[in-house]
């Protein structure tokens, strides 16, 4: 991979999330083969009566756990989930006045927003494509929205070091194409295409960039209105005053590139959705129809293979009474970190799988404050991207207008967020404030009652999702099998990581499994 090609790819890392890199990747043609063929990717959920008799142990309550305890119940198998946490959802979690978020190092926040005010600290978008969790919303009568990734008002603001103010999205990307068609447009014209081109093809070649890069009739690009106006057009004789056309030297840092094919990739493709009112309305609508199901407060401390079953080990966290659960199969969907901790006789290359496998983190900080991006810029939704560790600023998409609104201030990921977040939360939250100031001068006063949510530190979850160098790893393939009865689920064992369309997928992957078993060993009595 040549060097420019490389720092595309981590720049969009550091400022997407892990599967933003995935996808270029994967576009780019430098990812990872699926081990899956398009027939096996849609497993058969078992039929309703099926598990009749049968006894399955869901060990947690995240979207894996919950859609696993949903379609098991569906086909008649007895189902117990078993959570550790006061709530289900795992990293689907939505933050609201009240909230507290405890570490694994015994420090703790406790938001402070207004009624109606949140912060999904973990998942926050659906792609329109993700129909299995989609789905859900669909059967569950969740209310969706859109969830607006995107703003041409938005900007990208450039290293401290360049000294440069932000660039408004708008600018950014219609100047590029500008740019760009007419340095093609020039080649074309110049016979440098001949090769390529048929003299008709190299004149419709020629009308179609005029179109597409707005140039003017001798093919040159003096600045387009689809970038916007300093000063807007107005009534009588207030005319539209337009920026000067960026520069080809401002356009080629590398630094701004993500920004300008970032809602090309496919998972972050308008419309994007989101449920009204938080991202947990998904598993509190799993909740709501699994109460006699869920055992929430009730931590795994050993899980065990037996010979025609699984027996399962928990603490009360309440009483700390231990109890023995047993199964006829068990369904894991703990992250991997948090699986590592707990006893089992796993075979040792299961337990080598799950102890070895590398989770990365994110973090997020959420204020609350006056909607100024609305007044002062025209934002309404959408992500500015700072070539800064904190990433990002990500306004809300739902509320507009209203006074006050949740802006997140940092969403960072890997070394960078172990970094960031190793530091106090005072330093952290100041530098997301120095940031958003930088973008919007003047505003970071404004900023209110800061949280942090590190996922690393976060009991139960110890992560934010793995990153496969390729999905044939061999420890990827392994936990895709059963060891004995003990099956295993979640987001990390789907071609979709980091998001609640692969722990879907995968929980439905192994329901499957298991129907499939208990199918082939009906038939064999
Ligand atoms: N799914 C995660 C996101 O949307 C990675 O950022």
């Amino acid at each position: 991979m040549s060097v420019t090609r490389r720092h595309f790819l981590m720049q969009l890392a550091a400022t997407s999330g892990y599967t933003a890199a995935y996808a270029a990747m994967t576009t780019l043609g430098l990812g990872a083969v699926g081990v899956t063929t398009a027939a096996a990717a849609a497993p058969l959920l078992p039929a309703p009566g099926s598990g009749k008799g049968l006894r399955v142990l869901v060990l947690g309550a995240g979207i894996a756990g919950l859609v696993s305890a949903w379609e098991l119940r569906k086909a008649g198998y007895q189902v117990q989930v078993v959570e550790a946490r006061e709530r289900v959802g795992g990293r689907n979690w939505t933050i609201r006045d009240g909230t507290r978020i405890a570490y694994t190092d015994g420090s703790s926040q406790t938001a402070r927003f207004d009624r109606g005010q949140y912060f999904n600290a973990g998942p926050a978008r659906l792609p329109s494509h993700h129909q299995t969790i989609l789905g859900y919303c669909r059967e569950f009568g969740v209310a969706l929205e859109a969830e607006v990734n995107t703003s041409r008002s938005a900007y990208f603001l450039p290293d401290a070091a360049k000294n440069k103010p932000a660039i408004q999205l708008r600018r950014a990307v219609n100047d590029a194409r500008g740019r760009i068609s007419e340095l093609l447009a020039k080649a074309a014209d110049a016979g440098a295409l001949d090769r390529e081109l048929s003299v008709a093809d190299r004149q419709r070649l020629l009308a179609f960039l005029t179109v597409y890069g707005d140039l003017a009739p001798d093919k040159s690009f003096k600045g387009t209105e689809r970038s916007g106006y300093t000063v807007f057009p107005g009534a009588a004789e207030q005319v539209g005053v337009r920026p000067e056309p960026l520069s080809l030297d401002e356009l080629l840092d590398p630094d701004l590139w993500t920004s300008l094919i970032f809602d090309e990739l496919l998972i972050f493709q308008p419309t994007m959705l989101q449920p009204v009112g938080g991202m947990d309305r998904i598993p509190a609508a799993f909740g709501q129809r699994l109460q006699k199901e869920l055992r929430l407060n009730t931590e795994v401390t050993r899980i065990h293979n037996e010979a025609d079953g699984v027996a399962v080990t928990v603490r009360h966290r309440a009483s700390g009474k231990l109890e023995t659960l047993r199964a006829d199969y068990a369904i894991t969907t703990f992250p991997l970190p948090v699986l590592a901790k707990v006893p089992s006789n796993f075979s040792p290359p299961v337990q080598q799988a799950i102890a070895s496998t590398e989770y990365d983190t994110a973090s997020k900080i959420a204020w609350q404050c006056p909607r100024f991006w609305e007044t002062d810029s025209h934002i309404y939704g959408g992500i500015s991207v700072v070539k800064h560790v904190t990433s990002l600023i990500w306004y809300p998409s739902g509320g507009f207008h209203q006074p006050n609104g949740t802006l997140v201030g940092c969403y960072n990921i890997g070394q960078a967020a172990r970094d960031f977040t190793s530091q106090p939360l005072a330093a952290q939250f100041a530098s997301s404030r120095q940031v958003i100031d930088r973008v919007h001068p003047g505003r970071g006063a404004a900023l209110q009652r800061p949280v942090s949510v590190a996922w690393h530190k976060v009991p139960y979850s110890l992560g934010s999702w793995v990153h496969w160098a390729t999905p044939a790893e061999p420890a990827y393939v392994l936990l895709n099998q059963p060891d004995g009865r003990v099956h295993f689920a979640g987001e990390y064992l789907s071609q979709i990581g980091a998001w609640q369309e692969g722990a879907a997928l995968s929980a439905h992957h192994a329901v499957a499994a298991i129907a499939a078993r208990v199918a082939s060993s009906a038939a064999t009595i």
